[in-house]
């Protein structure tokens, strides 16, 4: 099994919560992590500085910044070993009020955004020596979620995305995703939050690095491994 010493990889939405700590176990396991953010400058900087890496602004709304970030990415460090598309927003809106914006603010970020991300990073890694890529996706792209029709929408297109791009880029290049279940921080007393730990199999919320275990174990493994979907949930997809 190959491991992450002196691998390149760049983590989405790597300043805070579960994209830090992605970064950070990809550090501590030996890879080079390039630390992207949008607004969370500050926390980018220190997530950074954790991990030994470099912090690379973008807003992954735009396709022409996701080529502008891959660029840089790329004559920093002169190759791609792998990329964590992590970035994505949530919203919660009843189906009959969501509103064009509504649709958009979510699809561009989570589905747009996530293809690019994986065209550019191919595009690179095919002439690097292949790679692998993990897409975070959600529980929510695998079950339906009532006041979430929009989002499960976007996060369901990104795990399609990922076995179809599977397909296209086996041999040098490995997709594969992660689907949390519940990975609060700090926001535990929520009512929807606690709700849902309630009826979560395993009695408690998942952390990030429970993600960042299963994403090490994608970028580890070897091209026989790709187009894989594993929920990380605690087994609340079970119910
Ligand atoms: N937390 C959970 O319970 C949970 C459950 C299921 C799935 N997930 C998935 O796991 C991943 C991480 O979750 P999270 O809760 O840690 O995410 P988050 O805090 O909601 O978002 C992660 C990061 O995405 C970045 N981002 C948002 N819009 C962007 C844009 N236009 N351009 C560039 N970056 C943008 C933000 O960067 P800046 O802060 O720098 O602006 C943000 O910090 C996401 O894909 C999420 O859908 C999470």
């Amino acid at each position: 099994m190959p491991d992450m010493d002196g691998k390149i990889v760049l983590v989405t939405g790597a300043a805070r919560r579960i994209g830090r700590g992605i970064a950070l176990r990809l550090a501590r396991e030996g890879a080079r992590v390039a630390v992207h953010y949008h607004h969370s400058a500050r926390e980018a900087a220190e997530t950074a500085v954790e991990c030994g890496g470099h912090a690379f602004q973008a807003n992954l709304e735009n396709v022409a910044e996701i080529e502008r970030l891959f660029h840089e990415v790329a004559s920093h460090y002169g190759r791609l070993d792998g990329l964590v598309n992590n970035a994505a927003r949530f919203t919660q809106i009843d189906p009959l009020q969501v509103t064009e914006a509504d649709w958009d603010f979510i699809h561009s970020v989570n589905l747009k955004a996530a293809f690019f991300c994986c065209q550019q990073a191919a595009l690179v890694m095919k002439r690097t020596g292949g790679g692998g890529i993990v897409n975070i996706s959600s529980l929510g792209g695998l079950r339906p979620w009532a006041d979430h029709v929009h989002y499960c929408a976007s996060k369901a297109g990104l795990i399609m995305m990922t076995q179809a791009l599977a397909k296209a880029l086996a041999q040098d290049i490995t997709v594969n995703s992660v689907a949390p279940g519940v990975i609060p921080f700090g926001e535990t007393d929520e009512p929807r939050i606690r709700k849902l730990v309630e009826v979560t199999p395993a009695g408690r919320p998942g952390t990030a690095d429970e993600i960042a275990d299963a994403v090490l174990y994608f970028l580890t493994a070897g091209n026989f491994v790709t187009g894989q979907v594993i929920a990380v949930d605690g087994g609340l997809g079970l119910r």
